[in-house]
């Protein structure tokens, strides 16, 4: 099917495929974006669709969405409908992302892409044969903190980058009593820190630094059983990794570290990266996301040291959600700039990133580690 290119003038018809936390998100972000950027096209909620009759009517009347469904295949054939959004658990994106392409339509998966590396090339595979755009929800790579710490970087404000640390980490499951969930299972729910979080912290390292090509590294089950859900006395194996770590060496050669945990106490959205060069260094840290730290190895030594820069109007785009400098965007604004950048690319102004082909490298870095786990040595992504 031939997709019509829109102007900043047409409507673009969008069904969204779950209704949970990302669902939401998805939703808000199409229903700001157009008040927010203005030269995009209008988002139309044409679709929504969940598993539950009465719920998924409920969501779409709360939500904006004309119309409703418990069919995902009749979403992905809707006529209407231009960009598909998949929002639902991992296990099924493989099978909603490559029916929507077949079907022509543009498709925003959230991440990561599937269960295993095979989906992750099959889904792939099936975008280079479709007319539809891909785009994969890593929304942190929207940040304008983190888009101008690319800038100074190119910029060589920091001159020669030699290396990058990045630690992703949560406590979702930090207490070893929690009772056991699919999460922990990998049937269910594939690679654990790994697959919920480091490809997160690799799509940050590949947007400010190119792709990771090798890595030498290890994971981890800490707690290796949990409580069975209502029968606390019964145990049920832990399958996926709870922590993982790696030295990695970026195809440029520059030189890092990376590491994840969903067992770090304390942690609700922690990502830390550190890029270090000739001429200085560039830190961030996601719980602190409208703020980023410089040092640059020049001027007096009595009154060097790191200056934290908060994000403002000069940091494109922050500015289209608020003239003031200093009031901070959060998590669901960077969802509205993602949802921005792909009607752009729609409309051919943009490059989609990270599309399935991107997603595919940060899936092999993220699905290294079973590998060099096992072999206790350097692996080529
Ligand atoms: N980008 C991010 O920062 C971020 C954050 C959280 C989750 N995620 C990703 O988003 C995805 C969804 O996570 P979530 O936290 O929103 O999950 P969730 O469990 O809150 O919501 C998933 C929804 O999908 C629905 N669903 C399941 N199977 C379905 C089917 N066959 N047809 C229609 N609906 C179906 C469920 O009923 C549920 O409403 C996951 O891939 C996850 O990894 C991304």
């Amino acid at each position: 099917m031939d997709l019509v290119i829109p102007n900043a003038t047409d409507e673009i018809g969008v069904g969204i495929i779950g209704t949970g936390m990302m669902g939401k998100c998805h939703s808000l972000a199409f229903n700001a974006v157009k008040a927010t950027f203005g030269n995009v096209p209008r988002p139309r909620l044409e679709l929504l669709c969940d598993v539950e009759e009465q719920h998924v009517k409920e969501k779409a009347s709360e939500l904006g969405f004309a119309r409703h469904t418990t069919d995902w295949r009749s979403l992905v054939t809707d006529p209407d409908i231009q960009i598909v959004s998949i929002t639902t658990p991992n296990s099924c994106h493989p099978e909603m992302a490559i029916a929507a392409l077949e079907a022509g339509k543009h498709v925003y998966c959230e991440k990561p892409m599937a269960l295993t590396l095979e989906d992750a090339e099959a889904m792939t595979a099936a975008a280079r044969e479709a007319s539809g755009l891909t785009l994969l929800g890593y929304g942190f790579t929207k940040n304008p903190a983190l888009l101008h710490a690319k800038r100074l970087i190119e910029a060589g404000t920091i001159g020669r980058v030699f290396d990058f640390r990045g630690a992703i980490d949560e406590d979702y499951v930090a207490d070893s009593q929690l009772p056991w969930t699919w999460r922990l299972n990998e049937g269910s729910a594939g690679l654990g820190s790994l697959g919920d979080l480091m490809c997160h912290l690799v799509s940050l390292a590949h947007m400010l630094l190119g792709p990771i090509l090798e890595v030498s590294g290890l994971m981890e089950t800490v707690h290796k059983t949990r409580p069975i859900l209502g029968e606390p006395q019964r145990q049920q194996a832990v399958e996926n990794d709870d922590i993982a770590h790696a030295i990695v060496r970026f195809e440029t050669g520059v030189a890092g570290v990376i590491s994840s945990s969903r067992i770090a106490h304390g942690r609700k959205n922690g990502i830390r990266i550190e890029i270090h060069g000739s001429q200085g260094m560039i830190t961030f840290d996601q719980e602190r996301m409208n703020e980023l730290q410089l040092y640059t190895a020049d001027g007096s030594t009595e009154i060097s040291g790191f200056r934290t820069i908060l994000t403002g109007p000069q940091h494109w785009p922050y500015g289209l959600f608020c003239p003031m400098p200093g009031h901070s965007l959060g998590y669901n604004e960077l969802k509205v700039i993602e949802v921005a950048h792909f009607l752009q690319a729609v409309r051919g102004l943009e490059k989609p990133f990270p599309n399935f082909e991107d997603g595919l490298r940060i899936e092999r870095v993220i699905h290294s580690f079973p590998r060099t786990a096992q072999k206790r040595s350097w692996v080529t992504v």
